[in-house]
């Protein structure tokens, strides 16, 4: 067995672990971690068997990994039979029914709805209810595309009551985004809402699913969550408003037995080629994964209100808003609205409201709180808080620090927590009150996880004080089994870059104290506001504009967002007499309706042509250092083809830099 890079006594620059945190029957010591950590890599299965004791399992496991590497093939808990809206649901339902399940705080400040898990257990039996009598059944799939009001969750505990396969779609994304999720997983109906209000905005959910799904005779009903007053296209025979379907029918209804490696759902997520990946989770190894996770890593405890501020879109809110919670038996609250609506005490309001013990947000989303200043923060009294996280991106220190005295006021630890949507759960973590933190650094890794670092030939580089390519050595529960459809792409994404090892994407430090150091993506993927973005689907829709020839999309630093996004575009001849305001302007729109907002280019510069050498290759590297504003080291220019679109870009890149303040 290859030796684990043990974790070992830091030395400099830490916050030593607070006393105030409430010491649980969780991790008590930075040995006890050490200890246990040691035994998950020596004896994974022991470790994983102890912890798969905290589901209910219709049936047991009889094997509990069963690897094929050579295949790329894990599975987990085979023979285990058991369902994830059981687990989450009803045995909670039995024992504390009238516990808050999910509290859900909506747009508009101050307005709450409490539904305990009694009442989810009777919403979710209704949904599933609703979607069996369309047709769905185990196995089939269900696209989301919903705000995040209680439907979303009722829906998806509905399917997994059912074995159906969830597919949620983050409800910012484009018509044609949607549709080609709901193309590539083959979903049967569609569930939405009349619109979604989110802050000072109301997305038209309906209208953009109607422009999505138009044609499509895969889909056997698109159900409508009534959010608003609002009226909506309804096409008579395809779309019924869920409430009415809702009252139709029972609460009860039965879970399916499914087996550990049934699929759980799908979740799209962006990569280095133009078309988005439907990551695939499983049942059993996911859920003993997200249960696990959320309990050492968040000191789950009885009565802790859990506030997550993801969206539902991504693998955050389906790990830990809500199945790592629900798990638990945790009140989880389900946050309609945005940060910053009305103003930038809503996060400080919302917890003290509710008394959240937990807050866990995005580093993006503290730097456009920084910039409204601490007056919001101190205004509001933020005692029930008891643990701060972030994950997402990396956290600058200054924000951690911000994150930790201010908001925290020191009491709090602040876990920076580092994982993917491929990982299922936090891979690499301190645990509160146990880690000493570095402001900056996801810390060690959690138990079973054992990184590597390697280098661009392969080699493994041993020891601390390295940098390299991160890798993991070894599966872990909570790992997505393969791409929906697509095993080979999963082959060839995450394993073939270096043989056997699962690659991240993520260059890394491992410092002089085995601490690990995120240093952001080594390939075309962007980073944007704690969000995956691949510059290959950037460039795709803007050359789909007819009137550019070609494009090349980078990111540069930025203050908010960690990584811009800036296209460099050419033109087609008969377009180059437009004027550039609103060519800018029209690309932008082009790029918001191919993918969503959350794409569109900040900076757009139009040039006569791009940087390529001899054969044709664009200079990404050159393009990457001229819209950060580093001129001083380009690389070697006497590869260029054509050495005048250099002196073109460096004249344009004033409006282009935007070096990090
Ligand atoms: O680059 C890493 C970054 O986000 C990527 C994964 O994005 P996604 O699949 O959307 O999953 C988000 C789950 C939190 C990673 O490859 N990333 C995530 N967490 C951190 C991070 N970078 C630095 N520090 C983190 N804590």
């Amino acid at each position: 067995m290859r030796s684990a890079p043990g974790p070992m006594a830091p030395s400099q620059d830490l916050f030593a672990p607070k006393d105030s945190i409430r010491r649980t029957a969780h991790i008590q010591s930075l040995e006890e971690y050490q200890r246990l950590y040691r035994q998950s890599i020596e004896q994974p299965e022991e470790f994983w068997a102890e912890q798969a004791k905290a589901l209910t399992w219709f049936h047991p496991p009889h094997t509990i990994l069963d690897a094929d590497p050579n295949q790329v093939d894990f599975s987990w808990f085979n023979g285990g039979r058991l369902n994830a809206s059981f687990n989450c649901v009803d045995r909670h339902a039995k024992t504390r029914p009238g516990k808050p399940a999910i509290i859900w705080a909506k747009n508009e400040p101050g307005e709450y709805e409490v539904i305990t898990f009694r009442d989810l257990q009777h919403h979710v039996g209704r949904v599933a209810n609703v979607l069996k009598a369309h047709g769905v059944r185990k196995g089939d799939r269900v696209c989301i595309y919903l705000p995040m009001v209680p439907e979303l969750a009722y829906t998806m505990l509905a399917c997994a009551r059912l074995g159906a396969v969830h597919s949620v779609v983050f409800a910012g994304f484009s018509a044609e985004s949607l549709r080609e999720r709901i193309l590539d997983s083959g979903a049967k109906v569609l569930v939405t809402a009349n619109e979604g209000p989110r802050g000072p905005k109301r997305i038209p959910t309906k209208a953009i699913a109607d422009e999505a799904v138009e044609g499509l005779s895969q889909l056997e009903a698109v159900l409508v969550v009534r959010r608003t007053a609002t009226e909506v296209n309804m096409q008579p025979g395809r779309d019924f408003w869920l409430d009415a379907e809702m009252a139709r029918h029972r609460g009860t209804c039965p879970a399916e037995w499914m087996d550990s490696e049934d699929p759980l759902f799908i979740l799209y997520a962006s990569g280095s080629t133009g078309k988005p990946k439907g990551v695939l989770h499983t049942t059993g190894g996911y859920l003993v994964y997200a249960a696990t996770t959320h309990r050492y890593v968040f000191d789950a405890q009885p009565d802790d209100v859990h506030f997550c501020t993801a969206d539902m879109g991504w693998i955050t809110g389906h790990t830990y808003l809500l199945y790592g919670p629900l798990l638990n038996g945790t009140t989880t609250v389900l946050f309609e609205s945005i940060p910053t609506y009305p103003d930038a005490g809503r996060l400080w309001r919302v917890v003290d409201d509710l008394k959240a013990t937990i807050l866990y947000t995005a580093p993006t989303a503290l730097r456009a709180l920084i910039r409204e200043g601490d007056t919001w923060v101190l205004k509001s009294s933020r005692q029930s808080l008891r643990l701060l996280a972030t994950a997402g991106e990396p956290i600058n220190p200054e924000v951690w620090r911000w994150f930790h005295d201010v908001v925290g006021e020191g009491r709090c630890p602040v876990v920076d927590t580092w994982w993917q949507t491929e990982t299922g759960g936090v891979l690499i973590t301190p645990l509160p009150g146990v880690t000493p933190c570095k402001p900056g650094s996801a810390t060690l890794p959690f138990f079973g996880v054992e990184p590597l670092l390697v280098d661009d030939e392969g080699r493994v580089i041993q020891g601390n004080g390295v940098s390299g390519n991160l890798c993991l050595a070894r599966t872990w529960p909570g790992q997505a089994r393969t791409l929906y459809g697509h095993h080979q792409r999963f082959v060839e994404t995450y394993y073939s870059r270096f043989p056997r090892l699962y690659f991240t994407g993520d260059g890394c430090r491992r410092d002089e104290d085995g601490y690990y150091w995120i240093t952001g993506r080594v390939d075309d993927v962007l980073n944007v506001s704690g969000h995956r973005l691949g510059t290959a689907e950037v460039e795709s829709a803007l050359v789909a504009h007819e009137a550019v020839a070609e494009a090349a999309v980078v990111g540069f630093p930025h203050d908010i967002k960690g990584t811009g996004v800036c296209a460099f575009v050419t033109v087609k001849p008969e377009w180059q007499e437009a004027s550039t305001e609103q060519m800018v302007g029209a690309l932008k729109e082009q790029v918001r309706h191919a993918i969503g907002p959350i794409a569109t280019p900040d900076r757009i510069v139009i040039v006569s042509g791009l940087p390529k050498t001899r054969s044709g290759k664009i200079l990404r590297r050159m393009l990457r250092k001229i819209a950060s504003g580093e001129l001083d080291n380009l690389g070697d220019t006497t590869t260029l083809a054509d050495p005048s679109v250099l002196d073109e870009l460096l004249a344009r890149q004033q409006p282009v830099a935007r070096p990090r303040s």
